[in-house]
C-alpha cells in the first residue's frame, strides 16, 4: 500500500481534504457522510452551499447503497461503464445527506477507475464527496501541480497527468435517461449501448455548476473563432492574443498552443492549454472552433462554458 494513500484515508476519516487523481480530472475530496468536512470541502472551493457534488466509492455495490432506487438501467450502465468516467443521478438513500445533495432528493454516485483512486476508496472504506480540485468557476485540475495552484489542502496525491482530461459523463436517472453533461462517454455511445434514445438536457440551472453561465473558465476573456477568420481576427488585434488552434504557429500572435485533431487527444490536453494561455496574460485567448460532429460535443460544451 502506497503510504501516502494510506495518510490520505487517515486524513479524510479525521475531517480533513485530500486532493486525489481520477482519470477524468483531479478531485478535491472528504468523507461524504461529515457534515463538518463536506463544510470544509465547500469552504476550500469557494462552492455555494446549495450545489450538490458527486460521492465517490471503490465499486456499484458500496456506491448503490446511496441510493433507494436502482433501476435496471442504473445497473446496466455500471455494469459497462464502471469503474470508469460516468457519473450517475439517482434518486437518494437516507446516507445521501442534505449536506452532498444540496438539498435535493437525489445524489450523483461515480466509481472512477483511476489507480491511486481506486486504492484511496478502498482504504477509506466509505464514500467521498469530491468535485473537481479548483476553485469554484476555475477551470478543473489535470495535474497535481494544477490543483496546487488552485487550491490550499492538507494533502495532493499524485497521480500524474488525468487520461481523459475532462469531467465525467453525467446521466440522470431519476426519471428517464437524461445526460446532464457530455464526457469521454458520449451519448452515441450510451444510445448505443441502451438501444434507446438518451434525452438531453441544457443545465442552466444555478444548482448545476457546470450549467452555470461562466463555468470551467480562463481568466483571461475567451473567445471561439472559426478556422477561416482567425487569420483576420489575429491581424485585428496585434500580437496581444493567446491562440489555441489546430493549425501552426503564426508568429504575430504572443503566444500559440496547437492542438491534436483527434477529440480525445485534445480533451486531455484541453485544461492543461487553457491554464498555459491564460498564464500568458495577453488580453484574449482566442479559440479555433472545433468541428461540429458529435465526437466533438463534450469539448464544445466545455469551450463555450469558458468563451462565455
Ligand atoms: O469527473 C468528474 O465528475 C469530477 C471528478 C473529480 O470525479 N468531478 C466533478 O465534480 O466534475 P463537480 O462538482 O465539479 O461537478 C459535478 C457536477 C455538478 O455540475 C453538479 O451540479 C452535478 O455534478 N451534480 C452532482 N450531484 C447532482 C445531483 N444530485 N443532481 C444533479 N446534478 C448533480
Ligand atoms: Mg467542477
Amino acid at each position: 500500500m502506497n503510504p501516502d494513500v494510506r495518510r490520505a484515508a487517515q486524513i479524510l476519516r479525521a475531517g480533513g481534504l485530500v486532493a486525489f487523481p481520477t482519470e477524468t480530472v483531479y478531485g478535491l475530496g472528504a468523507d461524504a457522510s461529515s457534515a463538518a468536512a463536506v463544510a470544509r470541502l465547500y469552504a476550500a472551493k469557494g462552492r455555494p452551499a446549495d450545489h450538490p457534488v458527486i460521492v465517490h466509492f471503490a465499486d456499484a455495490a458500496h456506491a448503490f447503497e446511496w441510493a433507494r432506487e436502482i433501476p435496471t438501467t442504473a445497473k446496466a450502465l455500471a455494469a459497462r461503464f464502471w469503474p470508469g468516467p460516468l457519473t450517475l443521478i439517482l434518486k437518494r438513500s437516507a446516507r445521501a445527506q442534505d449536506f452532498v445533495t444540496g438539498g435535493q432528493d437525489s445524489v450523483g454516485l461515480r466509481v472512477p477507475s483511476h489507480p491511486v483512486a481506486q486504492e484511496l476508496l478502498r482504504e477509506f472504506g466509505g464514500g467521498v464527496a469530491a468535485p473537481s480540485a479548483n476553485r469554484f468557476g476555475n477551470l478543473s485540475a489535470t495535474t497535481a501541480a494544477h490543483v496546487r495552484e488552485d487550491l490550499n489542502v492538507d494533502l495532493v496525491l499524485d497521480g500524474g497527468a488525468s487520461e481523459v482530461g475532462i469531467e465525467s459523463t453525467i446521466v440522470d436517472l431519476t426519471s428517464g435517461v437524461v445526460l446532464l453533461r457530455p464526457g469521454r462517454i458520449s451519448k452515441m455511445e450510451l444510445e448505443e449501448f441502451l438501444k434507446s434514445e438518451v434525452q438531453e438536457k441544457e443545465t442552466n440551472s444555478p444548482r448545476h455548476p457546470g450549467g452555470l453561465v461562466r463555468h470551467y473558465a480562463p481568466k483571461t476573456p475567451a473567445l471561439l473563432v472559426p478556422a477561416h477568420a482567425l487569420d483576420a481576427e489575429i491581424a485585428r488585434r496585434g500580437n496581444a492574443v493567446a491562440v489555441l488552434a489546430f493549425s501552426r504557429p503564426d508568429e504575430r500572435a504572443e503566444f500559440w498552443v496547437r492542438m491534436p485533431r483527434e477529440p480525445q487527444a485534445y480533451a486531455r490536453r484541453l485544461y492543461a492549454a487553457l491554464r498555459e494561455l491564460d498564464g500568458a496574460q495577453c488580453g484574449a485567448i482566442l479559440i479555433e472552433t472545433p468541428p461540429e460532429s458529435a465526437e466533438w460535443d463534450a469539448i464544445r460544451d466545455r469551450l463555450s462554458r469558458a468563451t462565455r
